[in-house]
């Protein structure tokens, strides 16, 4: 349980971990090469002590100790990721690739819906068969083989993110050439690829949309530090939005978050980009803007809950319009019972500005939408309460200690 009192001016600065989205990856890709790796700016977070688990259930050895994580990757692994894990983090479906690269073989069970409404793996699934992979699923298990993958082109129907690094994590190991279409430009996939390019893959193109990848026979394991997280750093944006000040984000890249950062300067909130930290200052009142969130480099989907929070309070009517999942408004009705005037339409939520918010129990949906709560308290009369504050933690190493450090009213 998180609780939050009406805070501001925030001042001082606060440090940036390493990306979730990006580590999850990274240690996914350890399953393609024996060897230890050694993974610097790793955030101690629950998802990675999660996917810790699944290399440890298929022999590998791992340990995070401050923001260093060590991967010992064995000769043989049992190709699995099981029901327990994958349920409790769907990411984990992104070692289906590198197992079959390596191992010919892989087993995962099937990914349940979560919060964000309906999330197939059709895409993953069928780039995977273009290089020659068979599928069959039973008992809640899909069962993947390959005798060896084989290059091909490759077009997404769409820039997913996920599909995207399984079929790259797979076609590093593939025979010949694989061309990946319609690829997903996140920056977390360039991290990967930079990765994997430390461990003798040939990969060209990752950060656009057109991805080349020359198989090779052989990886080797590496170290690397893993690129900020961006939605982190605009949690703290946003934190100095809703309670006003001056606020240094250290470790943050603008060149990640440009169009994030060009949507909050219409809204009034002055980004200065000092090289690796961010100078944010906040205006009297924000002024309410309309934004749609995209594929990269669009506005990801996950600033939008912050988004929301920020136009609750801000001068005018903002509509936004999510593009990338459906059914991704959990979170709204508990911005509501926070006196939020949040109308939604379809995939758009109408946001009609209001002064000042109301603290009231409310409870996190998911993880950015937990902070967004967080955030959103900062700007609420009275005391918030959010309950499942656990699945915060699953994305934000400390974010209740570098909220108060910067003078916040949370703990
Ligand atoms: C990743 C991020 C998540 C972020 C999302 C979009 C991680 C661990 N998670 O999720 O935080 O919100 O990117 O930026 O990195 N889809 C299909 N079929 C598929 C795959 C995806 O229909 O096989 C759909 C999804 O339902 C969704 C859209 O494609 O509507 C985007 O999903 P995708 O880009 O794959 O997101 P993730 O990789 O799951």
């Amino acid at each position: 349980m998180i609780r939050v009192r009406r805070s501001g001016p925030l001042s001082g600065s606060v440090q940036v971990s390493g990306a979730k989205n990006s580590a999850l990856k990274l240690m996914a890709a350890a399953v393609l090469a024996p060897g230890r790796f050694t993974l610097h700016n790793v955030p101690r977070i629950v998802d990675v002590a999660l996917m810790a688990d699944l290399l440890e259930g298929m022999g590998a050895k791992v340990a995070h100790v401050d923001d260093v994580l060590t991967i010992d990757v064995p000769d043989q692994m049992v190709p699995e990721a099981p029901y327990e894990l994958v349920e409790r983090m769907r990411a984990s479906i992104v070692v289906l690739g590198p197992l079959l690269a390596r191992f010919g073989e892989a087993r995962v069970s099937v990914p349940g819906g979560d919060d964000f409404g309906h999330r197939p793996i059709d895409m993953h699934l069928r780039a995977l068969e273009e290089l020659g992979a068979t599928f069959t699923a039973s008992h809640g298990y899909i069962e993947g083989r390959a005798e060896r993958l084989l290059g091909a082109r490759v077009i997404l129907e769409y820039p997913s993110v996920g599909a995207t690094e399984n079929l790259m994590m797979a076609a590093v190991l593939a025979k010949g050439t694989t061309v990946i279409d319609n690829a997903a430009r996140e920056p977390e996939i360039a991290d990967l690829a930079t990765f994997l390019n430390l461990m003798g893959a040939d990969v060209e193109g990752a950060g656009g949309s057109t991805i080349t990848v020359e198989g090779v026979e052989r990886l080797r394991a590496v170290t690397h530090t893993v690129v900020p997280d961006r939605i982190e750093a605009a949690t703290y944006l946003a934190a100095v939005g809703m309670a006003g000040g001056e606020v240094r984000v250290h470790g943050a890249r603008a060149d990640h978050m440009e169009m994030l950062l060009e949507k909050l300067g219409s809204m009034g909130l002055r980004v200065d980009d000092g090289g690796d930290v961010l100078w944010a200052m906040a205006p009297e009142r924000l002024r309410s803007i309309d934004v749609s969130t995209l594929p990269y480099p669009g506005v990801a989907t996950d600033y939008k809950p912050l988004l929301v929070a920020l136009l609750s309070v801000a001068d005018g009517v903002g509509i936004l319009t999510e593009n990338v999942f459906a059914g991704r408004f959990k979170y709204v009705p508990e911005m509501v019972r926070m006196g939020a005037d949040i109308r939604v339409e379809g995939h758009h939520a109408v946001v009609r500005g209001v002064p000042v918010l109301s603290g009231a129990p409310v409870r996190a949906p998911d993880i950015r939408a937990g902070a967004a709560l967080v955030v959103a308290g900062l700007a609420a009369e009275g005391e918030t309460v959010v309950a499942n504050a656990h699945h915060v933690e699953r994305g934000y190493q400390d974010l209740v200690g570098n909220l108060s450090r910067l003078g916040a009213d949370v703990f």
